[in-house]
């Protein structure tokens, strides 16, 4: 990384403002929103309306989820639940089987308890502060600044990762994120660069700038600050060294769990799957019955299935906190075995059904 900009800034440019004591660059939402206009992203399917029920439902599709995985979702979502009352009065296990394959199945659950809250409390409208957001299921601080900056225009900060990365390099923001004193003073600071003046216009493309920057400029590895609208004014770029921001000591810890899958299959071909319960990995959505060890999946069988049982490569499926491997076992199972909890499902229904997409696949492929 080069240092483009000229070791002495000029008088003026820079200006003190809250939080005290720090420098907040003048002009830095200007820019954003200059840059954002011309650069950034303006033709995704939940810009372009201020319709808080389309920009939330993106905003949580988004949360954990690139935006190519995301468009094939939303326009399904929408087809289907074309607004919030219908998504709240749908049954869950419709939301789930629709979310199938997009990960991280708490966000569906909120979802669907936030459009039931927003019937009940709000009349079936979205609040409009982000405060009034944030007590909804499944929205965070970030997430409702964002839906009421993009459809309010009200001026609040949003501090997603990729921002946070572009805003410690900015501002050369040290201090580590691990500790919640330390992301709360970046907070402060995200609020005192936020546009002033004509918010109605401003705030919405000052937050999808700040997202675009973060997506597409201010990368982790080797950002393009030649192309960047505010590296005239950016603290990492200037030292040489955005990739030492941002600061975060204290990483997640991975583990791994190892989880026998039975594959109970019946001589008719259908497949028994059982609800997953709450909370847990996969809560709610339909699986292949879960073991901790070969031996307890071999209990939960009669004792004529146990003989011919059939070990499937494992494979492994990763989630944020732990890796897990996951070992199908095969079993033949006589006609009328109930395994009690759960059900038989013919090849013409379980694809419909809310499946984690590890165990989709596993089906698909079996
Ligand atoms: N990620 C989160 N919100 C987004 C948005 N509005 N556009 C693109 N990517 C996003
Ligand atoms: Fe990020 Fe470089 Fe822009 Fe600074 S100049 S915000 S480090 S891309």
């Amino acid at each position: 990384m080069r240092d483009a900009s000229p070791p002495g800034r000029p008088k003026g440019e820079h200006r003190k403002a809250e939080p005290a004591g720090s420098c907040v660059p003048a002009g830095f939402a200007g820019r954003v929103v200059r840059w954002q206009r011309t650069h950034g992203r303006n033709e995704l399917p939940w810009q372009n309306t201020r319709d808080p029920y389309r920009v939330w439902l993106s905003e949580i599709m988004l949360q954990q989820t690139q935006v190519a995985a995301v468009l094939g979702y939303y326009e399904r979502f929408l087809a289907r639940f074309p607004d919030v009352a219908a998504l709240a009065a749908a049954p869950l296990d419709d939301v789930l089987a629709l979310w199938s394959g997009l990960g991280y199945y708490s966000r569906a659950r909120h979802l669907h308890r936030c459009a039931q809250e927003v019937v009940q409390r709000f009349g079936g409208a979205f609040p409009r502060t982000a405060p009034e957001l944030q007590s909804l299921p499944g929205i965070g601080a970030s997430t409702a600044a964002a839906i009421s900056s993009f459809c309010f225009g009200e001026r609040a900060a949003i501090l997603d990762g990729n921002v946070k990365r572009v805003l410690t390099r900015v501002l050369g923001f040290g201090e580590d994120l691990s500790f919640a004193a330390n992301e709360r003073t970046l907070w402060e600071h995200a609020r005192a660069l936020l546009p002033a003046r004509e918010l109605a216009e401003n705030m919405p493309r000052y937050t999808q700038g700040l997202m675009d920057l973060g997506a597409t400029v201010c990368l982790p590895r080797n950002p393009s600050c030649l192309l960047c609208p505010v590296q005239p004014q950016c603290a990492a770029a200037r030292e040489g060294r955005p990739e030492a921001y941002p600061v975060k000591t204290r990483k997640l810890r991975r583990s791994a769990e190892s989880l026998w899958l039975l594959h109970a299959r019946s001589r008719e071909g259908a497949v028994w799957l059982q609800k997953r319960p709450t909370p847990g990995v996969w809560a709610g959505l339909y699986c292949l019955p879960v073991f901790a060890s070969r031996a307890a999946l071999e209990q939960a069988l009669p004792p004529s299935a146990r003989r011919q049982l059939q070990e499937v490569e494992p494979f492994v499926h990763v989630l944020t906190h732990k890796d897990l491997h996951l070992h199908p076992v095969q079993a033949m199972v006589p006609a009328g075995w109930d395994a009690g909890e759960g059900g038989w499902f013919g090849a013409g229904e379980w694809p419909a059904l809310g499946l984690p997409a590890p165990v989709r696949k596993f089906l698909e492929r079996t």
